[in-house]
């Protein structure tokens, strides 16, 4: 039986892929906070899973909780890290910014690392991060949330030549979702928000195709190929 970790579980997107990966017949390891939130998952699931207290912002802890998590399930075949915060933040209060990086930056990277050198001594693995349409461009509504997306899909690549270069069996993907309809979906004027499910199944899809970068849902990457390409004059107006 396949194995999977799923960081971020409690909520959103990562409970959501939660639910598709036991009905695929994984065996979970649930990470996050709340973990009130995972044991009621728990018992929506109808494969064996495991509960790990982890708190990416205090980065010693959480690679300590994501090992131990591993060796409790004596090793998986997938991580996939979903945890995340963000902040609108127009008036840059300097608590959100520095929060902002503990998680996304300091947080996710440890992560990262931590699953990285486990599939390095397995011999194989997929590491799935989800990182965000917002990777693309600056915004000066959430600086911190943009700029710290755009450092995860620029570390991940780096990562993929990591791997090509030592010819490892481990596969990394970055998803790059648009707007959710979870908690994280914050401000006005919100537009494409879609359901959490079928961007789950979406995502799920490009994880079994191995996809190194994927957008979704699918109307997001035509959103994502004219982001890249808009001058900057124009990303004044969209604010
Ligand atoms: N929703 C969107 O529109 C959207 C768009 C693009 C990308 N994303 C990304 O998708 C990912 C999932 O977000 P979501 O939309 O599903 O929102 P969500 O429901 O708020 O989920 C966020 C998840 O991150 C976890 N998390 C936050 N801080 C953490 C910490 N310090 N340690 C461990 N886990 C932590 C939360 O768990 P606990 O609070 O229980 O710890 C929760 O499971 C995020 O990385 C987000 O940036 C979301």
């Amino acid at each position: 039986m396949k194995k999977a970790i799923i960081i971020g579980a409690s909520s959103g997107i990562g409970r959501a892929i939660a639910k598709i990966l036991s009905s695929e017949g994984y065996i979970l390891g649930l990470a996050a906070r709340r973990t009130e939130l995972l044991t009621r998952l728990q018992n929506e699931l109808a494969t064996q899973s495991y509960i790990k207290y982890i708190d990416i912002s205090v980065q010693d802890k959480s690679i300590k909780g994501l090992s131990d998590l591993i060796d409790e399930m004596s090793g998986v075949d997938m991580i996939i890290i979903t945890s995340g915060n963000g902040f609108i933040n127009p008036s840059l209060d300097w608590e959100k910014e520095k929060s902002t990086i503990d998680v996304n930056v300091s947080g996710v990277t440890a992560m990262i690392n931590t699953a990285i050198k486990h599939f390095y001594e397995k011999g194989y693995g997929q590491l799935v991060v989800i990182s965000s349409v917002a990777a693309l461009r600056g915004s000066g509504g959430a600086p911190a949330y943009n700029a710290t997306k755009a450092y995860l899909t620029n570390y991940l690549e780096g990562i993929r030549c990591r791997i090509k270069k030592d010819n490892k069996n481990i596969s990394v993907t970055d998803i790059r979702p648009g707007l959710v309809d979870t908690d994280m979906a914050k401000g006005e004027g919100l537009f494409w928000v879609q359901p959490v499910d079928k961007a789950a199944g979406q995502i799920y899809a490009k994880i079994k195709k191995k996809k190194k970068v994927a957008y979704v849902t699918k109307r997001w990457g035509i959103i994502a190929f004219i982001l890249k390409h808009i001058p900057e004059r124009l990303l004044y107006k969209m604010e």
